[in-house]
C-alpha cells in the first residue's frame, strides 16, 4: 500500500475530521506523518523524491468547536512538520474539492448522530421515547430508529468522502461501537450505551420531584449511537466506493480503566453538560450529575472496563480507483 502525491508537488494532504481542540489530535497526525515518512523511506522511490514532501493538514470540527484554542496549542514551528489549516463544518457533507485529499482520519466521532432520530420524539408514533434519553430498556423500535439515523449519516459521510479521497487514497476511523452481544443477552457485558441510561432515570428522578416536568424529559434524547460491529461491518462493505483494508477493536483495557466514581463521572459530564444545559438550563447541571454519581455508586461495574463494553473499533479504507469502482 502506498501513498501517491498528485500533480507535480510533493504534498500529502491529510484531514482530521472531528479533531476537537487537541492534544490528541496533534498526536494522531504526528503518528500518520511519520509511518507516511517511513513507508516512502522504505520504498524504492528515490531519496530525493521522499525528502521533498511536504505535509498539509486540515483540522476539521464543527464551527462552535474552539479554533482559537486549537491553533494556539498546535505545536510551534520549527517542530511541527507540517501546514496547518482550520476547515469549519459538519463532515456530514461535503467539505473540501473533489479528490484532493490522500489521507482522512477520524477518531470517536461517528458516533455522534446529525440529530436526534425523529420518530423517538412523535407521540404517536410507536417508536416513541417516553421517560428515557436514549434506546436502552425501550421498545425495539426506538433502537431500530438509532440504528437507522446512524447508517444514514454514516453513509453520508462516506458519500462526501468518495468524491474528496484521491483513488487510492485512504481512511483511518475510530469508531466507538458495541458488541454485537446485546448486553441483555450476557449478564457478564454491559452495553455502553447504559451509562445514558442512568442519566436518564437521574432525569426522571429529578421530574418525580418537580424540578422539571416529565415532558421536558420526554422531549430529550442523545444524538449518540454505539453501532454493533455486525451492522457497522455491513453498511462499510456495502459501500461502493471504499474497500475495507483492516477492520479490527483496538484493546482498550487500560485506556477506560478509571480511578473512582468522580473521574467516571467527569468523563460523561465534558461530554454531556452543553446538551443538557442547552435543553434543561445550567440550574439543575450539578444536582443531575450529583444524582448520576450516586448511581453509578450503586451500579459500580458499569465502571469496570472488562463489563463495560466499549468496542473502539478501527477501520482503514481505501478509496477505490476509477477502475475499480464508481467514482
Ligand atoms: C469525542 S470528540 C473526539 C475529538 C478527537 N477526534 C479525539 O479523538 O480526541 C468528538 C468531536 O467530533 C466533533 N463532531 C461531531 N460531529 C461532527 C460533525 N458532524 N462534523 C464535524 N465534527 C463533528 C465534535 O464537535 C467533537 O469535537
Amino acid at each position: 500500500m502506498t501513498i501517491t502525491t498528485s500533480g507535480s508537488k510533493n504534498l500529502i494532504t491529510i484531514a482530521d475530521l472531528g479533531c476537537s481542540t487537541g492534544p490528541n489530535t496533534f498526536i494522531a497526525i504526528h503518528a500518520i506523518i511519520e509511518a507516511i515518512k517511513n513507508l516512502y523511506h522504505t520504498s524504492n522511490l528515490p531519496a530525493a523524491h521522499y525528502q521533498t514532501l511536504e505535509f498539509q493538514v486540515f483540522f476539521n470540527d464543527q464551527v462552535s468547536s474552539d479554533f482559537n484554542t486549537l491553533f494556539k496549542n498546535l505545536p510551534p514551528n520549527p517542530n511541527r512538520s507540517y501546514f496547518a489549516c482550520g476547515v469549519p463544518g459538519s463532515f456530514r457533507g461535503r467539505l473540501f474539492p473533489k479528490q484532493s485529499l490522500h489521507f482522512v482520519y477520524s477518531a470517536s466521532t461517528l458516533h455522534w448522530l446529525s440529530r436526534v432520530p425523529k420518530d423517538i420524539m412523535d407521540r404517536s408514533c410507536s417508536a416513541w421515547n417516553k421517560g428515557r434519553i436514549h434506546h436502552t430498556d425501550a421498545p425495539k423500535e426506538v433502537g431500530e430508529a438509532y440504528e437507522a439515523q446512524f447508517k444514514e449519516d454514516l453513509e453520508s459521510f462516506l458519500n462526501a468522502r468518495a468524491e474528496e479521497v484521491v483513488g487510492n487514497g485512504l481512511m483511518a476511523l475510530q469508531i466507538p461501537s458495541a458488541p454485537d452481544v446485546a448486553a441483555a443477552d450476557d449478564d457478564k457485558e454491559i452495553h455502553p450505551a447504559r451509562v445514558f441510561e442512568l442519566l436518564g432515570s437521574s432525569l426522571m428522578d429529578m421530574a418525580r420531584v418537580g424540578i422539571m416536568t416529565e415532558e421536558k424529559v420526554d422531549s430529550f434524547n442523545l444524538p449518540t449511537f454505539y453501532s454493533p460491529v455486525k451492522g457497522m461491518k455491513e453498511i462499510l462493505e456495502r459501500n461502493e466506493h471504499f474497500s475495507v483494508e483492516k477492520m479490527e477493536a483496538l484493546n482498550l483495557k487500560n485506556f477506560y480503566a478509571v480511578p473512582n466514581v468522580y473521574t467516571f463521572v467527569s468523563l460523561y459530564r465534558v461530554v454531556m453538560e452543553d446538551l443538557i444545559k442547552q435543553h434543561f438550563g445550567a440550574a439543575i447541571v450539578d444536582e443531575l450529575f450529583d444524582r448520576f454519581a450516586q448511581k453509578v455508586l450503586e451500579f459500580p461495574d458499569i465502571m469496570n472496563p472488562r463489563k463495560l463494553k466499549i468496542v473502539m473499533l478501527f477501520v482503514l479504507l481505501k478509496r477505490k480507483s476509477q477502475a475499480e469502482g464508481k467514482v
